[in-house]
Parts: C-alpha cells; sequence; structure tokens
C-alpha cells in the first residue's frame, strides 16, 4: 500500500558526520512527531540508554569505550579477568541465535561475575576518576546541546544503563564539565566502605536484558538505582504523567526502557553499528 514503506535518508549531523537513519513508518513518525509537538515539553520526557548510544561507537576509527571496559583497577590482574569474560560473554550479548530467556540467564552471569571481580579487587573512586581521565570515551555530537535544551525546556532525561552509575556521574564531570538540573541516572550503583574500596553494588543488577523490570525504578522516589543527583526527586512522582516519551537506545533491550510508563506516543530511535 506505500502505508508503510521504510524510508531511507542521508542525515549529516555538524557538518561532519553522515548518517543513514531508516524510517519504519514515515507517516506513523509525523504523526507521533506532531502529537508530541502538541502536547508540549510538560508531557515528554526522554529516556536513554548510556553506551554507544550517547556515548559515540566510534571515535577517531578506535572502538570507544563502554562505562566497564574503560575501568582500570589497581591490580592489572582483574582487568585481564574481566577482559577474559567479555571475550567469552560478548559475543552472546548480540548473538542472535540465542533464545532471549537464555541469554538473559548469560546476561546475569557475566555481570555478576564482572562485578564480584570489582569487589574482590577493591576498586577505589580514585581509580575511576584515573580510568575516566585516560579513557577513549566521548559522547555523540549534539549530545551537550539536547541536554541543554531540555534543561531549558524542563524536560526530563533519564539516563537507563547496565553500565556503572558511578562512572558515567565521572564522565559527565569530566567530558561535559556541568551537571544538569534534569539529568537522573539509573544504573549499578556502588557502595564503598570506610577505607574507600569498593564494598557492593545498591540493589538488583541492572543488565542489558532486564531493563523492563527496572522501568518502574524511574519513578520511585528513593530506590537503590538512583541517587537523588540533581534536586529532580520532587519531580519524580510526576514522571509518570510525562506521556510522552523519545526513547533513545541499541540495545533490543533497550525498548523495555519505557515499560514502567503507561505512555501515550513513543518514538524510539535504536542506533545500530555497521563496519568500522
Ligand atoms: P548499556 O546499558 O549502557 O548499553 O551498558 C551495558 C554494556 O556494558 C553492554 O553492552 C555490555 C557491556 N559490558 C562490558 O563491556 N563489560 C562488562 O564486564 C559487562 C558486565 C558489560
Amino acid at each position: 500500500s506505500g502505508k508503510n514503506q521504510a524510508q531511507m535518508e542521508q542525515v549529516v549531523v555538524n557538518g561532519s558526520e553522515s548518517h543513514l537513519v531508516v524510517v519504519d513508518n514515515p507517516n506513523l513518525l509525523q504523526k507521533k512527531m506532531s502529537a508530541i509537538r502538541l502536547a508540549g515539553p510538560a508531557k515528554l520526557q526522554v529516556i536513554a540508554d548510556f553506551d554507544a548510544t550517547l556515548t559515540k561507537y566510534w571515535i577517531d576509527g578506535c572502538r570507544g569505550q563502554s562505562s566497564h571496559n574503560l575501568l582500570q583497577q589497581e591490580d592489572p590482574e582483574y582487568n585481564v579477568k574481566r577482559q577474559k569474560l567479555y571475550d567469552y560473554y560478548h559475543p552472546l550479548e548480540f548473538d542472535p541465535a540465542i533464545p532471549l530467556d537464555k541469554k538473559a540467564k548469560l546476561m546475569v552471569e557475566w555481570w555478576e561475575k564482572t562485578h564480584a571481580l570489582l569487589i574482590e579487587g577493591g576498586l577505589t573512586y580514585n581509580a575511576i576518576q584515573n580510568s575516566v581521565a585516560k579513557a577513549t570515551i566521548a559522547f555523540r555530537d549534539g549530545v551537550t546541546e539536547l541536554f541543554e535544551l531540555l534543561e531549558e525546556k524542563g524536560v526530563p532525561v533519564l539516563i537507563f544503563s547496565a553500565g556503572l552509575a558511578d562512572i558515567i556521574e565521572e564522565v559527565l564531570k569530566q567530558k561535559v564539565h556541568r551537571s544538569f538540573k534534569n539529568v537522573r541516572i539509573v544504573s549499578n550503583k556502588m557502595v564503598f566502605d570506610e577505607n574507600g574500596r569498593l564494598q557492593s553494588f545498591k540493589g538488583k543488577t541492572i543488565h542489558v536484558l532486564n531493563k523492563n523490570e527496572h522501568a518502574l525504578d524511574m519513578a520511585a522516589p528513593l530506590h537503590d538505582h538512583c541517587d537523588d543527583l540533581n534536586g529532580l526527586g520532587d519531580e519524580k512522582s510526576s514522571l509518570k504523567k510525562r506521556t510522552n516519551v523519545l526513547l533513545l537506545g541499541d540495545h533490543i533491550g533497550d525498548l523495555g526502557m519505557s515499560d514502567g510508563l503507561d505512555y501515550e506516543t513513543r518514538i524510539s530511535v535504536g542506533f545500530l553499528y555497521i563496519g568500522s
């Protein structure tokens, strides 16, 4: 009928990077955009994955690092051990032949083993700061400007990540050099002991395939995974009333990030990487 014809478009961002954008249903997208525009900023919220969604997949021809793999523990033996886990589990994460339920179990295994190695190695916040300073990590072009615009318009941004909250906070500090009133992070949050060493993680582990189970957290005032970073606390209950969503992700599991919301209109953007 042509009604549901996918549309491909070459888009140039900031005059430098060129992206191929595929729109599954252009008519529907136009309708959603109009509905969101009509309802205005008071009805909108943005929910975004972090690694390779807000951050660049490629940086000057090198693979950008994730919040996990930028981390250098004091004892390098632990970095080797975590890398071995990555080499084994990462291909499974993106293996289309593994059914999702089986894959979710494998992801739990991976996350638990990695978290255990971080604790066993006695990670310090100092190591996090040094690791971020040396990391190959950068926000995509336009992310800072987008956050600024959304802050100006009073639109909340939820960064929903299966990575590490403390590292994401440090990346924001070091790479953006400012905090945003409207940005909150829901991710695996560390607890340090009195000697400043990692002791445990707060709450239930968030991995790439169980974000849907944590989607309600965004509206829970004092949930384990959320630090009331920038005084967005007052607005938490109203997040559920923001029924228009711009969802940004790079993983099938990211679609579950808005499951806690009874949304009216959702525009989902998926970032896909091909070649180098
Ligand atoms: P995301 O939710 O922000 O995309 O973060 C999850 C990514 O972290 C996922 O793609 C796998 C990656 N990861 C590592 O690189 N090393 C690890 O040890 C673990 C557990 C995950």
